[in-house]
């Protein structure tokens, strides 16, 4: 059987992953204070046990006011950093999946209630809330409220607050980094017009727009190992008529190109609650594949791929060049395995786990070490 294209290898700068699976950011809203907890050794390591290429942890705040919740992994501190190499120093003893990190500042979007507590923003009253920070003072939706915008102080402390976390990411080993300029978070509000309505150089015209996510780029690009990828995830339409959009994410993504990012990450939505998203499998798929017409590094494609031959499709049509999951594999989480044994590839598994290889798949787990 020809190999299925899922399960070819591919490099992203130093990285060289065996397959084409990469594992999705996803928030956990187990943090203490910033810092990772037993949640997340139990979560990650199992995702470190799936087979998939690439683990990306969870949106990790830059700063305390950037979390999304007060529940939140941030790395802005020695405690945070201390807590996450814990994590991290356990699960790289039994699993040398590469893992990478989301950095992130939620702007106007913060300060909102755990999702399976409810909906919505606490006030800076609540001892869980506090005052939220945005290019504008324009609230998120009703019952949100407004953000303080930022000056250009304020600009410099988060700059600089993405950088120092950059610094801490390499510290503590980790692969590389993307950064979060997706769903309607802070990168992202800089981004949209519906969202920026700055009438200094950081708002207005496209490329006034742009400005504060590239100085962005630029300075964690700066901070981290020269040899290790720095990724950007976008939101390549707000899907509200007048707003950020695909013709606008290509310009974005040529810039980010050009400024040496590694790979783009392309999602959509969440900036606006207006947005019409016309939900389904492989919904974001296009918006991926016209990305990747216009630049040359690599692109993954993300949103309802859920099935085997789905996510094949997708990398040998050269929609994409890696696929993200993120519910999938929660539900599964070997569904790499699973996807190797239905379409004929090959998958790492822990050596513990060597014997629960099927009898029909006889060579589904690579056995040879790594
Ligand atoms: C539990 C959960 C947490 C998430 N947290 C993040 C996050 O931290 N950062 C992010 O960019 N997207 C986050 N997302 C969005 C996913 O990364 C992904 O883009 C989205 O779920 C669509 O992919 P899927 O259909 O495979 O789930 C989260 C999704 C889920 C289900």
């Amino acid at each position: 059987m020809a190999q299925p294209a899922l399960f070819k290898p591919f490099n992203v700068r130093n990285l060289t992953l065996p397959n084409r699976i990469v594992i999705a950011p996803m928030c956990q809203y187990s943090a203490e204070n910033g810092c990772m907890t037993d949640w997340h050794l139990i979560h990650l390591g199992q995702l470190a046990l799936s087979g998939a290429a690439l683990l990306t942890i969870e949106a990790t705040a830059v700063l305390p006011e950037g979390r999304i919740t007060y529940a939140d992994v941030g790395l802005w501190n020695d405690e945070t950093e201390a807590a996450m190499g814990r994590v991290l120093e356990s699960i790289r003893r039994w699993s040398d999946m590469p893992i990478g990190i989301q950095l992130s500042h939620a702007g106007r979007k913060a300060s909102t209630l755990v999702p399976w507590t409810g909906s919505g923003q606490y006030s800076p009253e609540d001892p869980h809330g506090w005052e939220t920070e945005a290019p504008s003072g324009i609230p998120f939706a009703d019952g949100y409220f407004a953000p303080m915008d930022l000056n250009l102080d304020g600009l410099r402390r988060v700059r600089d607050a993405f950088a120092a976390s950059a610094v801490r990411a390499a510290r503590l080993g980790l692969g590389f980094i993307q950064l979060h300029a997706a769903h309607g978070y802070l990168l992202h509000q800089f981004l949209s017009p519906l969202s920026n309505r700055r009438d200094d150089e950081y708002g207005g015209s496209l490329e006034n727009r742009m400005r504060f996510p590239l100085e962005v780029f630029d300075a964690v690009r700066a901070a981290f190992p020269a040899d290790k990828a720095v990724t950007m995830r976008v939101s390549a339409t707000d899907w509200v008529e007048g707003g950020w959009d695909a013709e606008q994410t290509i310009e974005f993504a040529t810039r980010l190109e050009a400024h040496g990012c590694d790979a783009i990450h392309v999602s959509s939505g969440g900036l606006h609650p207006a947005q019409q998203i016309p939900i389904g499998p492989s919904y974001q798929v296009p918006l991926a594949r016209a990305v990747k017409a216009a630049v040359s590094i690599p692109i993954v494609a993300v949103g309802l791929i859920t099935e085997f031959e789905q996510a094949e499709a997708i990398i040998s049509t050269g929609d994409a060049d890696l696929i993200a999951l993120a519910r999938g594999i929660l539900y599964d989480p070997h569904w790499p395995w699973h996807a190797a044994a239905e379409l004929g590839g090959q998958v790492h598994a822990p050596n513990q786990y060597l014997r629960s290889q099927p009898r029909q798949y006889k060579d589904l787990f690579i056995t040879e070490p790594r």
